[in-house]
């Protein structure tokens, strides 16, 4: 063959590999340090899981390089330098992940500005999907959880007091699960918010110890602070007081349960998601995870949230054979369903874009020697965002 033949023949080649091979760039934020940044890794290891499943599904010459940031906790100025870097520097197509609502709020108006979608995988505060077009939640909303919970309390307890963080989820928190508990007819002794970071445990619950409520609704973010609420809880002597603890279950997340010990048990949540839930896909996710990361570890709510999310996303790649178009990947991902996620039927609301899924009631109890999340009852079947739904009435 002459040269300029096979130079010609060289060319044709390299422009249809070109031509076939579409790398997707997901920029990946979440928290890999400071307040409870342990639970970076349990957002991660369950988006490397389903992309190990998965990637062979993708369309030929299609791949996903995952770009990791740690926004360092709630740390919205962090969040938001991390995300301009992905889309500007590294033309990311998709934003993932994120904690905490600070940092989603954050990044919110540049969704909107670059035109990138963002696919929220924690994050609960009900009013960050309202902030951009371009946002898709795949997690939750602490009204989900804590309004039901609320109506399930008046059932059962005649007086309650409150105990949020002070940010977003745990105000979200407080006024869901109190206007569930005051329309059941239950009544409220009192609120109190604490500082998100290192609050004085022994302050606050003296203080509802004196107010001697039935019931005891927390909300702090899941990870290590729930492990410390738990042993405050514990050794101040409010239980021994026969106060009873509740709330959604960013309280008794499953990771932390080994560390609560003795101390969680009987504790009563509302929640979407349980490492110890029966569904056959939930038995699968459970199986793989300890197949791939070790027999002790365990999935916990933000993996969920991370594993579907990445479904969402598989979806829209697939669709769009790896050429992403925002727009046209905001309309796939409105019509988003899946009957058989880990944690049940889950689907995307086209309205809001937010998740719609079961809550379940759970109790801490002792199964073969651990505790677990012990599903008893859905008490929501394909809940939607409450507070947007109150908000359209
Ligand atoms: C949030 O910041 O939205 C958040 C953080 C931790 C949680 C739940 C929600 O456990």
């Amino acid at each position: 063959m002459k040269l300029s033949k096979i130079v010609a023949a060289a060319a044709i080649a390299l422009a249809s590999s070109a031509a076939f091979s579409q790398t997707v760039k997901i920029g990946f934020i979440t928290s890999y340090s400071g307040l409870n940044g342990n639970l970076g890794p349990y957002m991660e290891r369950a988006v490397r899981l389903y992309m190990k499943q998965h990637e062979k599904e993708l369309p030929p010459g299609v791949k996903i390089e995952l770009l990791t940031r740690d926004d360092t906790g709630p740390n919205p100025d962090k969040a938001k330098q991390l995300a301009q870097e992905l889309i500007v520097r590294d033309k990311v197509d998709l934003l993932a992940g994120v904690i905490f609502t600070p940092n989603a709020l954050a990044i919110a108006p540049l969704t909107t500005e670059a035109k990138v979608p963002f696919v929220i995988m924690n994050a609960g505060t009900s009013v960050i999907t309202t902030r951009s077009p371009y946002i898709i939640r795949a997690s939750f909303t602490l009204w989900q959880a804590s309004y039901p919970l609320g109506q399930w309390a008046a059932k059962k307890f005649r007086t309650a007091y409150t105990l949020v963080s002070d940010f977003g989820p745990g105000h979200d928190s407080e006024e869901a699960f109190i206007k569930g508990f005051t329309e059941g007819g239950g009544k409220m002794l009192g609120s109190v918010r604490v500082p998100l970071q290192n609050p004085d445990w022994a302050a606050y619950m003296q203080r509802v110890k004196d107010a001697k409520p039935d019931v005891l609704k927390i909300f702090i973010p899941a990870g290590k602070t729930a492990t410390a609420v738990m042993k405050n809880f514990s050794d101040l002597g409010l239980g021994a007081a026969g106060i009873k603890l509740i709330g959604p279950g960013d309280i008794t997340t499953d990771e932390e349960l080994p560390n609560m010990g003795e101390v969680a048990l009987g504790v009563l949540t509302v929640h979407h998601y349980s490492a110890a839930a029966e569904r056959p896909a939930n038995k699968a996710f459970v199986a793989a995870w300890k197949k791939e990361y070790g027999a002790n570890e365990t999935p916990n709510f933000l993996s969920a949230g991370s594993w579907d999310g990445m479904d969402m996303i598989f979806q829209a790649i697939k669709a769009q054979k790896g050429k992403l178009d925002p727009d046209r990947t905001i309309e796939i991902l409105k019509a988003y369903r899946n009957p058989n996620s880990p944690r049940g039927p889950i689907s995307i609301d086209p309205e809001t874009r937010d998740i719609v899924q079961n809550e379940y009631l759970r109790e801490v109890r002792r199964v073969g020697g651990q505790l677990a999340n012990v599903e008893l009852e859905t008490v929501g079947t394909a809940v939607k965002d409450p507070w947007k739904e109150l908000k359209k009435k």
